[in-house]
């Protein structure tokens, strides 16, 4: 399985920057044969940072939405559908914490955002992962267990490679401010949960879906994750801003993939 470096850029960087960004990363990354590289920009970006990666054919680097309409089209203000990301995005960001916890995003909307991506061959990174309040009370595996199966309800086994599991610690996300770092033997325990969750419903298929960390994830410490047993690769927020931080963090997976 190829190992997954995914930065999300949130609400960071205005077209300009996010151009000029993207460009240092592409001079700066080298080949990496077995990783996998996204950027999650805004949308307003998404179309320009396509262009300029066909035009200077920037392989290897792919492009990820960070967020999804529940809904094909139609009277929407302000939404933003699958169908209109097709073709410009590989990957989309779905149900991240920030969405659920600051923007109210439920169970259900995140299995129709899924479905919406899967529908137009994107690939949904479906996030999950406890707040610091269900991990204190002994619910880590309930809220994975209801985020994950939930999310995924949609999906045909023979799709279920096609999506991506982003398992992110609430408690651990940078900028939550009070961020503690997850332990590798806790992330190992989470992962594996999650992992046999897939394959009781999804049988033998489920092996190859990927489930990625994220939490607080920088050049440090990326080595130490991605060497968790059944971490299959990063997705990174605050340390994917900094040029060096993402590029090094891809070069750690360059190593470990090896
Ligand atoms: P962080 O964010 O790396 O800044 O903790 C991760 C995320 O929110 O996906």
């Amino acid at each position: 399985m190829k190992t997954y470096v995914v930065g999300n850029w949130k609400m960071h960087f205005d077209i300009n920057q996010s151009s000029v960004y993207l460009h240092k990363i592409c001079r700066r990354l080298t080949a990496r044969r077995g990783v996998a590289v996204a950027v999650a920009p805004s949308f307003m970006a998404l179309q320009p940072l396509a262009l300029q990666m066909a035009r200077h054919q920037h392989q290897g680097i792919y492009l990820c939405a960070q967020n999804v309409a529940t809904k094909d089209e139609g009277a929407y203000t302000g939404e933003v559908s699958a169908q209109q990301l097709r073709g410009v995005v590989q990957y989309c960001i779905v149900g991240h914490s920030e969405r659920r916890h600051i923007f109210g995003e439920t169970n259900k909307d995140v299995r129709a955002k899924v479905a919406q991506c899967r529908k137009n061959r994107i690939t949904p990174i479906l996030c999950v992962g406890e707040t610091a309040g269900e991990r204190d009370f002994g619910e880590t595996r309930d809220v994975l267990r209801d985020q994950v199966l939930s999310g995924v309800s949609e999906v045909a086994k023979d799709e279920i490679d096609k999506i991506i599991i982003a398992y992110e610690p609430v408690w651990a996300i940078s900028s939550t401010g009070e961020a503690q770092l997850a332990s590798p033997d806790e992330v190992a325990k989470n992962v594996r949960f999650i992992r046999d969750l897939l394959e009781q419903t999804y049988g033998e298929e489920a092996k190859s879906t990927p489930i990625l960390y994220g939490g607080s994830v920088n050049a440090t410490n990326a080595g130490g994750y991605l060497t968790v047993p059944g971490v299959n690769g990063l997705l990174i927020g605050g340390a994917s801003l900094i040029l060096d931080e993402f590029c090094d963090i891809v070069e750690v997976a360059k190593r470990v993939s090896k």
